[in-house]
């Protein structure tokens, strides 16, 4: 069972599982199955008969659906995630995948950031909300693995893009944002665009084919209690990534940076070094390739 299956990074989960030959597949829709709810999420469990559950369905957002809505992804997240793990459990469910953020980590990590230190400090205020919900998933796993012998297992991805991102500029992330910015002053011949921030934070970038395999190979390999970042290891600024976005949608205009609006953590990229030593998972795709695939289907995705 894969929640969230039908979403950006889960559609992917469920076409690589297919390729590797998984016949039974079930995704729980939200429309079918609400699972901020018990009886949602029993049903789920009762239709779907699980050996395996990745749990992916989340409320997610840039940094303005986060400052707009943190009460509602602190609870959406926290509450479908320990409702779910409880009941699988006591459905007899064999393993649990539970997909974290890089959100939950400190504010101040030092970079590279590595799983030891998820625990140093509080995150970045405005995403704290949705990260530290997730964050409680990882203690709910290890304290049922201890108690229960439950198999939970915890994946943390860096921030995800790739073809089938969200691209509603109230609630996408950093690169589908800065591509529609791009691809819109383009066709529409204006002289600049405007864009949150300074330009001086880092990010590091996973391309959703890339996440994807990551999951399957800790879904496959990986049976321990420790939590496993999932990255690539490569950290840009804001400020090259506009550059490298404006370059790739041809929009040769003016870049102005709004410094009133928040630049969000101020540095982010992941240690990689504890998925390929204890699942052999590497990420493959180059920056821009990815960002060419995403480009040319957002454009595909215009002209449909
Ligand atoms: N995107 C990133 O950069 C990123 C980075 C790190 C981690 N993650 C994590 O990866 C996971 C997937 O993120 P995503 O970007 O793929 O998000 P997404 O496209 O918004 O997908 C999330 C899915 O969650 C499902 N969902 C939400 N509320 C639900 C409910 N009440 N009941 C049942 N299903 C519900 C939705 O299902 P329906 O389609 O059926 O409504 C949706 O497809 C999340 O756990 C997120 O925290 C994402």
């Amino acid at each position: 069972m894969v929640t969230g299956g039908g979403g950006f990074l889960g559609s992917a989960v469920v076409r690589r599982l297919a390729e590797a030959g998984a016949t039974e597949v079930f995704v729980p829709r939200s429309r079918d199955y609400d699972l901020r709810t018990g009886s949602g999420i029993a049903e789920a469990l009762a239709t779907g008969r699980p050996d395996l559950v990745i749990h992916l369905a989340a409320v997610v957002g840039g940094i303005g659906a986060n400052r707009e809505n943190p009460g509602r992804f602190f609870y959406e997240n926290a509450i479908m995630g320990i409702e779910l793990m409880e009941q699988a459990r006591l459905a007899g469910v064999a393993k649990f995948v539970q997909i974290g953020t890089v959100c939950s980590y400190p504010k101040f990590t030092p970079v590279p950031f590595h799983e030891d230190d998820l625990w140093a400090g509080y995150p970045e205020e405005t995403n704290a909300p949705y990260g530290l919900a997730k964050k409680m998933l990882l203690v709910q796993g290890q304290a049922y693995r201890q108690q229960y012998g439950f198999d939970v297992i915890y994946l943390i991805p860096v921030n995800l893009y790739g073809p089938g991102d969200n691209f509603d500029p109230a609630s996408s992330h950093v690169i589908p944002a800065l591509i529609k910015k791009c691809v819109d002053a383009r066709e529409a011949g204006a002289g600049h665009i405007d864009v949150w921030g300074t330009g001086a934070a880092s990010r590091e970038f996973l391309y959703v084919e890339d996440a994807a395999e990551g999951i399957i190979l800790g879904a496959e390999r990986y049976d321990g209690a420790e939590p496993v970042n999932l990255g690539v290891g490569r950290e840009i600024t804001i400020r090259e990534l506009v550059e490298l976005i404006a370059r790739l949608t041809r929009f040769e205009g003016e870049i102005r940076w709004d410094a009133t609006k928040p630049d969000g953590q101020p540095r982010r990229a992941l240690d990689t070094s504890r998925a390929r030593e204890r699942f052999g998972f590497s990420a493959r795709t180059g920056f821009e390739d990815g960002l060419r695939e995403t480009l040319a289907w957002y454009e595909g995705s215009l002209g449909a």
